[in-house]
């Protein structure tokens, strides 16, 4: 009876479409950064990181008086392009993925400048596609950055809740992120369904990322542990 239910929600999550997944941010002093990768061991997706066009700018110098002035600048004149920090090109077809996580450092209550630069110039690009959000700061929690990011991206649809990361906390992200990807249900998102077009469930080579061969069985895909798998050839994140 059990493997029958387990049967019936995978096919049933079968049917659901294969989403690709974007990973974007901005890491000043890389404790976004090393979020991110902690995040990009536990899902399968591109990542970009944005950076800022001028170069060896110190915005944490005179009380983080740099970044100050550029979300002053922001929060006076949020629909002039003027008003943001100017960054490297990113070459990015945003029209390629399904979801989009965003990785955030917080700056004097909002999002870091150089982010929110990237998505004045492409929020809209992204209507209709999930988006997911990730803050660090170091005690103010997310504070204005969600209302940032659904400034900037009018169209979203928000994944809920966000995450945030307490600076001091950076080390424990990958149990974190592992929370939070269970509370978006990103596995339903984006994670076992793209294996399942085989309807014969019993058919499966199931390695480690590695490419250790683990089995070839439902049961022994039913019992992993979570994490990232390589089923029937493809890299899949199973959200046991
Ligand atoms: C310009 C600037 C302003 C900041 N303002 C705040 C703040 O208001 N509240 C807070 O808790 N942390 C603040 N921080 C700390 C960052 O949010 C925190 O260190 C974060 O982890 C930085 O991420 P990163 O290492 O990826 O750049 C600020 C940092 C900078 C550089």
């Amino acid at each position: 009876m059990k493997k029958c239910l387990i049967i019936l929600a995978l096919a049933l999550i079968s049917m659901a479409a294969r989403e690709k997944t974007l990973i974007v941010y901005y890491s000043y002093t890389n404790n976004v950064h090393n979020i991110i990768t902690a995040l990009s061991e536990q899902i399968d997706g591109d990542i970009v990181r944005i950076e800022p066009a001028e170069k060896g700018l110190d915005y944490a110098a005179n009380n983080y008086a740099i970044g100050s002035q550029q979300i002053s600048a922001i929060r006076s004149n949020p629909n002039d392009a003027a008003s943001y920090p100017p960054i490297d090109p990113v070459n990015v077809n945003l029209a390629d993925y399904d979801c989009i996580i965003i990785g955030a450092p917080l700056w004097w209550s909002n999002m870091a400048a150089p982010l929110q630069t990237f998505l004045f110039q492409n929020g809209a690009a992204m209507a209709g596609k999930k988006i997911g959000l990730i803050v660090s700061s170091a005690s103010s929690g997310i504070s204005g950055v969600e209302g940032d990011a659904k400034r900037l991206i009018p169209g979203g649809d928000f994944l809920t809740p966000s995450l945030w990361i307490r600076s001091s906390q950076t080390s424990n992200a990958p149990s974190l992120i592992s929370d939070w990807l269970k509370a978006i249900k990103y596995g339903e998102l984006s994670g076992i369904q793209s294996i399942l077009t085989d309807q014969n469930l019993a058919n499966y080579t199931i390695f480690t990322i590695g490419g250790k061969l683990i089995g070839r069985n439902l049961l022994t895909l039913q019992n992993l542990k979570r994490g990232l798998y390589i089923v029937n050839g493809q890299k899949i994140y199973l959200n046991n």
